[in-house]
């Protein structure tokens, strides 16, 4: 759709701060690793009685998402309530969308509100990109997924996850299994993995969900488990993203889940202490045996929870660089 030339000339005020978060590439190890320090400092917020911080207090976010969403939308809206920000959760399925309205005069209408952040999710590639560039600059932008292009959130809790339970990035080997040609998460994924310095990247799946020159990015790649699964130390599966497949890719369901669903049989192939991702909704039987995403190495559930500890990192961030960018402009932040 819109893909600008250098994201980080939108996502980054002119002193390196975020004040969008669209995308992890291109953005530095410490920009990355600052993300992931701010939300382990939130982690202990959910363990308090009181479940809240004033950092966002007087902040208006609107959640706008154009596409479906459990995790992403609930972990935003609570997140946003966690930093004491008003939250505007807008039902597309009601509003004017649905009456023609484009999105740019539904971004207006909400700017003339005084919102101060946007949260999309939108089908088409590059939908955030666009609206942070083009219709509401000064509105922090975060990215809650667009199309098969990134899902830059949903990379960074799952570095929080693996930091947590594996320390050192730089020894780690990574493999992302499943439907790589349709996924926004394996993109961003791959992006962070890479600017922490991981050992190796790899990505496993079979040659018709395998985007071209995806070597290009720095990944090895395969195409057989035993082969793929081999010595890794974080085993990371994605869902296969069928409401984008618009011919017949796979054979069917249960031929790719003989090939490529994590079964205990194939995680036996990785590490001993091999820990397990899945970004969610989990189709059990398709991608992942249910005994291993109920397992002691899933951490599917750690990911919801440092899901909303990333949320608010890059919420606060980006209102704070957009504040910063306005002090810099000479206006009232
Ligand atoms: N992982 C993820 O984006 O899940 P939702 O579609 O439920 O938000």
């Amino acid at each position: 759709m819109f893909e600008p030339i250098d994201a980080n000339q939108i996502q980054l005020n002119s002193q390196g701060q975020l004040k969008h978060f669209l995308t992890t590439e291109g953005l530095s190890r410490e920009l990355l690793t600052e993300i992931l320090d701010t939300a382990d400092s939130f982690l202990d917020v959910g363990e308090r009685q009181v479940k809240k911080l004033p950092l966002l207090r007087g902040t208006t976010v609107a959640n706008l998402f154009f596409e479906n969403s459990t995790r992403t939308l609930s972990t935003f809206e609570l997140a946003a309530k966690r930093l004491s920000a008003d939250v505007l959760n807008l039902n597309i399925s009601t509003s004017s969308t649905t009456k023609g309205e484009s999105l740019r005069d539904t971004l207006m209408t909400l700017h003339a509100m005084h919102a101060d952040m946007f949260v999309v999710r939108h089908s088409d590639s590059g939908a955030a990109h666009y609206i942070a560039q083009h219709v509401t600059p000064d509105v922090a932008v975060i990215n809650a997924g667009d199309g098969r292009h990134a899902h830059p959130t949903q990379a960074m809790l799952d570095m929080l996850t693996i930091r947590r339970h594996k320390g050192d990035f730089s020894k780690l080997t990574c493999a992302i299994v499943g439907d790589i040609l349709h996924s926004r998460v394996a993109r961003s994924q791959i992006h962070a993995l890479r600017t922490l310095g991981v050992a190796e990247v790899r990505v496993i799946g079979p040659q018709t969900l395998l985007p071209r020159h995806i070597e290009a990015l720095g990944v090895m790649v395969y195409t057989d488990m035993n082969e793929g699964l081999k010595d890794v130390d974080v085993v990371m599966m994605l869902r296969l993203q069928k409401e984008r497949m618009n011919s017949a890719l796979l054979p069917s369901e249960s031929e790719f889940y003989k090939l490529y669903g994590l079964t205990e049989e194939k995680l036996a192939i990785a590490k001993p202490d091999a820990v397990v991702l899945h970004p969610g909704p989990i189709n059990r039987g398709v991608e992942i045996e249910s005994s291993v995403a109920d397992g002691p190495r899933s951490l599917i559930l750690d990911q919801v929870t440092n899901g909303l500890a990333v949320r608010m990192a890059v919420m606060s961030m980006a209102v704070s660089g957009q504040m910063q960018e306005k002090q810099n402009n000479g206006e009232n932040a």
